[in-house]
């Protein structure tokens, strides 16, 4: 080979046009220059170059001997033409071992690239593998995804198709709705209609009616206005009546005016016939006051019978005819009757309220002349009744100003709550009774008790909203029993002849 190349080299060097191969095998270094084809083919001209015939190492003899075979062509043309055929077989020989060799290095070549080729091919395909299988797997995740979204499409899909056919039920049965609504309407209008003639029929027999009552109403007008008249002439009548009767009210008037400046005028007679009379006398007790022509219940003054001592009393003119000297009045427990001898005997409280004549005046007054008692109740409820004595006196305080009182009537009780005749008068200081006990102390006040008795009514006065029995009460005791509790007592005598 080492011969070849040198040969190669040596044959090709000017062909520096030629197609080069280079090929690295292990340490060596090949590189081939081939031949062109245009060159080969004039190979069987007889032209062939001098330097390539020059140049031909292996026989540098026959070389020469060639160029002076050439010179010596014209004399012997059979050595030429013998050499010519061994240089052409030699170049045939050359041309086929070229081939030859050119079959070798392609072989190689083709080999060496395939190995290039196999190697690049392996890397590619394992970074094309690496590369596939990177898209498989993105691919396979957006393919999971795709149906994913596919079913969830399908999903919402499948809902409103749902949806769908629930509104495609709702919408059927709302047209059966209406259809009947609108058949019930039909039917209804259909109704109406009747309805409507009915009503015309009656509005035209109602305007007929209508146009008689109006005529009946004309009727009643004129005639009210023909009574309005008449009512307008009372009224001018009655206008004129009254003017007759104001005059006459008038007339009343002046009349009625007349009278009474009559009636004042007799009684300023009256009057002054009275007041001399008024100034001299002097009455001994209400009934006399009474007879004198005073009406009014009131506080008048009396002068005990042959005494020149003047009392102020109270007169009732009321009471069965009046004329009444009160000798004793309780009205509101205003006065304290839980008193001693001497205030009884002198008397106590104003005539006008709670009184006590008082023993000596009342023991006067009474043995003056023949009096009657006259004894007035009321209890808290309002009811009132009386005990009525036609005789009545008391003696003087050398007798204890003992007590007579008899012929008894009345409505305080059938039988008399007050002492027997002859019973004396005690107070808490002057015991007087015929109880071992202090009557006056036990019952209170100052009263003709006898064993205590069934009366006193100078007791203490309790309240009217009292409910609790106290003995030393108020007390009358045949009317209502030990319960009494009154709102009032009054003792008043008046003249048995009056
Ligand atoms: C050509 O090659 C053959 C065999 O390869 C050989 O026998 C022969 O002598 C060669 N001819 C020349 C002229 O070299
Ligand atoms: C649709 O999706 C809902 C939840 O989003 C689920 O409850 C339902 O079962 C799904 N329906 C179908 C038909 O897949
Ligand atoms: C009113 O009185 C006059 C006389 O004063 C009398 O002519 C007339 O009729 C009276 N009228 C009535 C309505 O009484
Ligand atoms: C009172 O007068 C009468 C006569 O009218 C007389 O008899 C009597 O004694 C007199 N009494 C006293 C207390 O003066
Ligand atoms: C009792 O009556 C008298 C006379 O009307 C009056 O002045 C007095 O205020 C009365 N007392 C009570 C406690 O009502
Ligand atoms: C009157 O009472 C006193 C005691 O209070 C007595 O001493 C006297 O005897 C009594 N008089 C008569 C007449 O009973």
């Amino acid at each position: 080979l080492g011969s070849i190349r040198c040969y190669c080299l040596k044959a090709l060097t000017i062909a520096s046009e030629r197609q080069q191969h280079r090929v690295q095998h292990g340490p060596c270094s090949y590189t081939f220059i081939l031949p062109e084809v245009e060159h080969c083919r004039p190979l069987k001209d007889i032209q062939v170059t001098n330097t390539l015939q020059s140049d031909s190492p292996p026989e540098p003899e026959s070389d020469t001997s060639q160029t002076k075979q050439s010179k010596s062509q014209k004399e012997r043309p059979s050595w030429q033409e013998r050499k010519l055929q061994s240089l052409e077989s030699a170049m045939e020989n050359n041309t086929q071992w070229l081939q030859k060799l050119e079959n070798f290095i392609q072989e190689n070549v083709r080999s060496g690239m395939e190995e290039i080729k196999r190697t690049a091919v392996h890397t590619q395909t394992a970074a094309m593998l690496e590369m596939g299988t990177n898209l498989l797997s993105q691919s396979a995740e957006q393919t999971r995804k795709l149906t994913d979204v596919e079913t969830q499409v399908l999903n919402q899909t499948s809902r409103l198709e749902i949806q769908l056919l629930e509104y495609s039920l709702f919408t059927n049965r709302l047209e059966k709705h209406i259809l009947l609504q609108t058949q019930e309407i039909s039917r209804l209008s259909d109704k109406n209609s009747f309805l409507e003639q009915r009503l015309l029929a009656l509005e035209g027999r109602y305007g007929r009616e209508l146009k008689g009552l109006q005529s009946e109403k004309q009727q009643l007008q004129e005639l009210l206005e023909r009574q309005s008249q008449l009512v307008s002439q009372l009224q001018s009548e009655l206008g004129s009546s009254s003017l007759n009767s104001t005059l006459m009210q008038r007339q009343q008037a002046m009349l009625t005016d007349t009278v009474q400046q009559l009636l004042a005028k007799a009684s300023h007679c009256n009057e002054i016939s009275n007041m001399p009379e008024e100034e001299p006398l002097s009455f001994k007790d209400c009934a006399e006051i009474l007879r004198s022509g005073v009406k009014e219940s009131g506080i008048y003054s009396i002068r005990l019978h042959n005494s020149t001592q003047t009392v102020k009393v109270f007169c009732d003119m009321k009471t069965r005819g009046g004329g009444w000297t009160v000798i004793q009045h309780r009205r509101n427990g205003s006065v304290d009757f839980h008193r001693g001898w001497r205030d009884y005997k002198m008397g106590f409280g104003e005539p006008s309220g709670e009184h006590w004549l008082g023993n000596d005046i009342i023991h006067k007054l009474t043995s003056s002349q023949d009096y009657s008692l006259h004894v007035q109740l009321r209890d808290r409820e309002g009811n009132e009744a009386y005990s009525h004595y036609d005789h009545f006196y008391i003696d003087g305080e050398d007798n204890n100003y003992s007590l007579h009182a008899d012929s008894f009537s009345g409505t305080a009780g059938r039988t008399s709550s007050l002492s027997h005749t002859g019973c004396q008068f005690s107070t808490k200081d002057r015991d007087n009774d015929r109880c071992t006990c202090k009557c006056a102390q036990l019952a209170s006040g100052g009263w003709w008790f006898e064993a205590c008795g069934p009366s006193n009514l100078n007791g203490i006065y309790y309240p009217a909203s009292s409910s609790v029995v106290r003995y030393n009460s108020i007390k009358w005791y045949y009317w209502k029993g030990p319960n009494l509790i009154t709102t009032m007592t009054t003792m008043m005598v008046r003249p048995a002849n009056f």
